[in-house]
């Protein structure tokens, strides 16, 4: 995975702009925001296995009951859309509709642009860049660095369904960033408790996954709620996703070994080990990474 794209990709690498840093070879963006990860080539490629990782878990790319909708010809929107690897293929899938991506980062693509998508950079701490009532399907993944808690309810909520059309769908994707080990895993928990300790130095939750339905009961602003949720194993040794989830986990802890060394007070050969150490005790023990779907359609407030 990743090969002929990372070849490609590196242009996107090339594009030096005074928003990134390069810190231990790895290109983090600078803008005020949240993000702990890196934006380039290797965070791509590593962010399309974590999309297929979860396609196979959830069975399809989406879950709310938009399938018809994206037949006939809807506007979907896709918030930090990352590699926009997951608009691309819906883009493929539904030609009739019609997809935008939004980012922090800009969007290098391997192939061609598909006339039915769009990519537009913007930081979404700033609010949506698109009128209300603009979108059939709004969809949102992996955001755990992205909001606080505060910025879901105040923030991000409020946008996405602004921007929604009246009857109109919201899908937000998230989980449990703290993977939950099926024996004592002694080095899976230092990682566990480093990505806590980082994240919450922020205000950041590493467990977004447990609030998402409650972000659009709360809010008001839907109805038809539904939520589902997958344990995706992580190892051991044997199984082709529970392995790629292995390298996920282990890609995510060396994109993060700046900040991870810092919050846990270790040296870069320390951190090293350290990761090591829990990558073989997902390769022995096997674990668990929880995820979790949270869907529902904007009220109508024309209706009775
Ligand atoms: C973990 S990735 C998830 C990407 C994609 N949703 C997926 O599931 O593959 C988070 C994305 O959020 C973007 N991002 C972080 N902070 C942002 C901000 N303030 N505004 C817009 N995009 C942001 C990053 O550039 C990155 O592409």
């Amino acid at each position: 995975m990743g090969g002929c794209c990372s070849l490609i990709r590196r242009k996107k690498d090339e594009l030096i702009s005074s928003n990134f840093k390069v810190i231990d070879g790895r290109r983090f963006q600078l803008l005020d925001s949240n993000y702990v990860l890196p934006n380039d080539v290797g965070e791509e490629d590593r962010l399309d296995m974590q999309h297929y990782i979860l396609k196979h878990a959830f069975n399809g790319n989406f879950s709310a009951p938009v399938d018809q909708l994206l037949r006939r010809g809807g506007r979907v929107l896709d918030v930090c859309c990352g590699s926009g690897i997951w608009t691309l293929e819906l883009a493929k899938e539904y030609p009739n509709s019609y997809f935008v991506g939004v980012d922090i980062a800009p969007v290098v693509l391997t192939n061609e642009k598909p006339s039915n998508v769009e990519f537009v950079e913007y930081n979404v701490l700033d609010g949506l860049p698109f009128n209300s009532n603009t979108f059939d399907f709004v969809f949102s993944r992996a955001l755990v660095s992205v909001y606080t808690r505060e910025q879901w309810t105040e923030l991000a909520i409020p946008e996405y369904a602004r921007v929604i059309k009246p009857g109109g769908w919201v899908e937000l994707a998230e989980w449990d960033g703290l993977v939950k080990s099926r024996v004592k895993c002694e080095n899976v928990q230092r990682m566990n408790n480093a990505l806590a300790s980082l994240l919450g130095s922020k205000g950041l939750t590493p467990s977004p996954g447990f609030e998402i339905q409650g972000f659009l009961e709360q809010s008001g602003l839907f109805t038809n709620i539904g939520h589902e949720e997958r344990f995706v194993p992580v190892g051991p040794k044997g199984d082709k996703y529970a392995e790629m989830a292995i390298r996920n986990f282990r890609d995510v802890w060396c994109a993060m070994k700046f900040p991870f060394t810092a919050a846990m007070q270790v040296t870069g050969e320390h951190y090293d080990a350290i990761v090591e150490a829990a990558v073989n005790e997902f390769l022995d023990y096997g674990a668990n990474w929880e995820n979790m779907k949270a869907w529902g359609q904007k009220k109508d407030r024309t209706a009775p």
